[in-house]
C-alpha cells in the first residue's frame, strides 16, 4: 500500500465525470488499499478516486459504526428527509460550509470483487455517502454551500455562537 497525493480544488480533474469501473482487478484493489491509507494519514471521513487523479466511479465512506465501505460504480437508489450541516473536503483544506443533504440515503454499489449489495445509512455518514458520489460527477460540496466558506477558526466561533443561541433559546 502506498499514500497517493491528493488533488486540490482548482485542478480541472475534480471537475470531471468519472467513468465506470468495468475490471474489479489487482489495479482496482491496490486503488482502493491506497486511498484507504491516504484517508487514513489524512484522517478524513471519505475520499473519491478523482482527489486522488483516477478518473474512475469508486469511493471511500465512513458508516455510522466508524468502519469503511468501498464504494464502486454506487448509485444513491433512495434518499428521504433533510440535514443540515458543516462540511469540508479533503481537496479543499481547512474551508467549511453549511451543507443540506439527506437525513438517510440508500446506495446500491459493487464491492471491490464486482458484487452487488445496498447500503443505508443516516447523519453524518449519508452526508459522507452523499458528497463521495458527487466528486465521482465532478461536484464539490463547494457548490452547494449556502453562506460563506469559514476557516477552521471561523467555524469554531460560528459554531460557539450556534451554541450560546440553543442554550439561549432554553433560557440557560
Ligand atoms: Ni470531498
Amino acid at each position: 500500500m502506498a499514500t497517493r497525493q491528493i488533488i486540490l480544488r482548482g485542478d480541472e480533474v475534480l471537475g470531471r465525470m468519472c467513468r465506470p469501473v468495468t475490471s474489479f482487478d489487482s489495479r482496482l484493489h491496490q486503488l482502493l488499499d491506497d486511498m484507504r491509507e491516504t484517508l487514513d494519514q489524512a484522517q478524513g471521513y471519505g475520499l473519491a478516486a478523482p482527489q486522488v487523479g483516477i478518473l474512475r466511479r469508486v469511493c471511500l465512506v465512513t458508516n455510522t459504526d466508524g468502519e469503511y465501505v468501498e464504494l464502486v460504480n454506487p448509485e444513491i437508489v433512495a434518499a428521504e428527509g433533510e440535514q443540515g450541516g458543516y462540511e469540508g473536503c479533503l481537496s479543499v483544506p481547512g474551508l467549511y460550509g453549511w451543507v443540506k443533504r439527506p437525513q438517510r440515503v440508500r446506495v446500491r454499489a459493487q464491492d471491490r470483487d464486482g458484487k452487488t449489495f445496498e447500503v443505508e445509512d443516516v447523519d453524518m455518514s449519508a452526508r459522507c455517502f452523499c458528497h463521495e458520489i458527487a466528486h465521482l460527477d465532478g461536484h464539490l460540496f463547494t457548490e452547494l454551500v449556502e453562506g460563506p466558506l469559514y476557516t477552521e477558526e471561523e467555524l469554531d466561533a460560528a459554531q460557539a455562537r450556534q451554541e450560546r443561541r440553543k442554550k439561549g433559546r432554553r433560557g440557560e
